[in-house]
């Protein structure tokens, strides 16, 4: 037996000798050290040997089987470093090169001050809501007071997506959506993309408005004004001068344009405020009883104010930009300035 081990030893110290890859150590040890190894078959004869040989033949086989597992690993870990170090040799980093530095996201100016408007209004207790910008003529017009053959449809120049769809020319429908869908008190904001065939230095036939609607009891036009003055300091610095003047829309009676005094030039007359030191800056009303006949609330009991705005208009003025299109063509040097 111990001239079986001995042998044993020897062919495994020939067949490592010559063995250059992983594999094949590996192979030789599940060869020799496997579950059905040669060594393990060996020392399967250990239990027929007397008991003198059986302490020395026992250590003999385990120094065989320690041995050759030591030089097995040993190998293999040879292997792997040596492979490593060629990884290294062959692959070259050039560690002066210029990084390439991280490129943040920004949002656009316009999602930016829409943001910014609707936290005003949030914090005044205005929730927001969304309309589709595909919409039906009906709530677009009719339900706002303005019928097939009233001339504020001219001023609203329109896609037609079919005869009775549109893409929505403001974001007043969805006052009447809301206010169809809840009961009074409504105080609700709403922005959102509106379309109209037209561009030009201060058009784009896509831009975005905000709405904004409130109704209860006894909402007068003291609220309208006390909410968009304030609106109007918190959006553009608390000593902004604002003006109120007589106007008509559909949907309000009465009706208001709201002007600040011009943030160029602080009212001494320019050329952005067309030398009138006044910039007018959104739509507002008390919202007409026929709308409210519409969405059938008690025109008796309560009353409500709306107002629109562009947005464009606002960051315009904002951030002193003299060309709406400027929005739209994405070009990163004018975007990366916000
Ligand atoms: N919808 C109007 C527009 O697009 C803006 C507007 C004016 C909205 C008065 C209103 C309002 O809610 O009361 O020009």
């Amino acid at each position: 037996m111990k001239e079986a081990l001995e042998n044993l030893r020897r062919k495994a110290d020939d067949e490592m000798h010559s063995a250059k890859t992983g594999e094949e150590f590996l192979g030789i040890k599940t060869r020799y050290l496997g579950r059905k190894g040669l060594l393990t078959d060996l020392l399967r004869g250990l239990k027929d040997v007397t008991p003198e040989e059986k302490p020395i033949l026992g250590k003999l086989s385990n120094d065989i089987k320690k041995s050759l597992l030591e030089k097995i690993e040993k190998a293999l870990a040879d292997i792997e470093i040596g492979a490593k170090h060629k990884f290294l040799g062959e692959e070259k980093i050039d560690v002066t090169l210029p990084g390439r530095g991280v490129q943040y996201g920004k949002l656009h100016p316009v999602t930016r001050v829409e943001g910014e408007i609707c936290d005003i209004f949030a914090n005044l207790g205005f929730s927001v809501v969304e309309g589709p910008d595909v919409e039906l003529t009906y709530y677009n017009f009719e339900a706002l007071n303005i019928p097939e053959d009233h001339p504020a449809r001219d001023i609203h120049d329109t896609f037609y997506v079919t005869d009775n769809v549109v893409l929505r020319t403001h974001t007043s429908p969805v006052q009447v959506r809301t206010m169809e869908e809840y009961s009074p008190p409504v105080r609700i904001l709403s922005p959102g993309k509106v379309y109209r065939p037209d561009s030009d230095i201060s058009h784009t036939p896509m831009f975005h408005q905000v709405e904004g609607l409130l109704v209860d009891e006894n909402i007068t036009f003291g609220d309208l004004k006390g909410t968009l003055s304030f609106f109007l300091r918190q959006m553009f610095g608390s000593d902004t001068k604002v003006r109120f003047r007589p106007s008509f829309f559909p949907f309000t009676e009465p009706s208001a344009e709201v002007d600040i005094q011009c943030v160029m030039c602080k009212g001494a007359g320019c050329r952005v405020c067309g030398h009138s030191g006044w910039i007018e800056i959104l739509g507002s009303g008390m919202v007409d009883p026929e709308v409210f006949k519409t969405v059938h609330y008690d025109t008796e009991r309560i009353s409500g104010f709306a107002f629109g705005l562009g947005v464009e208009r606002i960051a315009m003025l904002k951030y002193g930009i003299s060309d709406i299109r400027l929005f739209f063509e994405n070009d990163r040097r004018f975007l990366e300035q916000f």
